[in-house]
């Protein structure tokens, strides 16, 4: 096993706003880790600065005992780091087939691709994803669910080893947040290590061994879900905004 990502004292402003407050923590090879916390928490801003979607400030992130702190995202996929967004971003006017495909010719993805062939592995992926009926058709028509499913299949094309997944069940319903469970459920099972963001709280605490809480920009707590929902700061981090764990 051993730690795959490292993130050390990493600190986030826009403007006189701290999104991420000095935040340290180090996540697992091949561990499924849920990252949870009010809206504004820094969630989102954390993903895009372990995806290098924006530069940091303060602090440093290592991968795999590299320091990718300056690293372009481009080069952070290489290196096999990918992630989703929470506002989902297909190619609209490809076909769902070619999305995939696109993915399969980043650095990494295209390494498999050479020995497979790019459209029998965005095929697969596709299959894997439950998406393989949807091959010729844009993404723009299909249902939001399956939309979900498409960035995650995206995701997996660039043949990553840290995948963060940011709000996967958002704006589904609880039909599409258990098909998007046991997906996500299966691509760990193929060895992906996984960080998730998410507000669907019973879903995502049922699904993941470990969770951190964010709270304006800071870590308030770290450890099982069980244990991390009794711990009074998340509590209050989420009473103080109306919500209920
Ligand atoms: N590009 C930006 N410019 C200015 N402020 C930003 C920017 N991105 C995020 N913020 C602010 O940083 C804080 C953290 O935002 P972020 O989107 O990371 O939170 P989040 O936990 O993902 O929230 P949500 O649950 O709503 O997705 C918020 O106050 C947000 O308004
Ligand atoms: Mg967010």
């Amino acid at each position: 096993m051993g730690v795959i990502l490292q993130i050390k004292n990493i600190t986030k402003r826009f403007g006189g706003l701290t999104a991420v407050n000095d935040v340290s923590f180090d996540i697992e090879r091949g561990s499924l880790v849920g990252l949870i916390g009010p809206n504004g928490a820094g969630k989102t801003t954390l993903f895009n600065l372990i995806s290098g979607f924006e530069k940091l400030n303060r602090g440093s992130i290592w991968f795999d005992g590299v320091n990718i702190t300056r690293f372009s995202p481009y080069r952070r996929v290489k290196y096999g780091i990918t992630r989703t967004f929470q506002v989902v971003r297909p190619l609209k006017l490809l076909t769902c087939l070619d999305n995939v495909i696109v993915g399969c010719m980043s650095p990494r993805g295209k390494a498999i691709s050479e020995d497979l062939g790019v459209n029998q592995l965005a095929s697969t992926i596709l299959s894997s994803v439950g998406l393989i009926d949807k091959a010729r058709i844009p993404p723009i028509i299909l249902p939001f669910g399956d939309l979900k499913k498409l960035e995650i299949a995206r995701a997996i094309a660039s043949n990553p080893e840290l995948v963060l997944l940011d709000e996967p069940f958002s704006g589904l319903s609880y039909e599409e947040q258990m098909v998007i469970v046991d997906l996500i459920k299966k691509i760990h099972n193929e060895g992906y290590t996984i960080m998730i963001a998410g507000h669907v709280l019973r879903e995502l605490m049922a699904l993941v061994p470990r969770v951190l809480v964010m709270h304006q920009g800071k870590l308030i707590a770290d450890g099982a879900p069980q244990e991390v929902v009794e711990e009074k700061v998340v509590y209050e981090a989420y009473l103080g905004r109306g919500k209920e764990l």
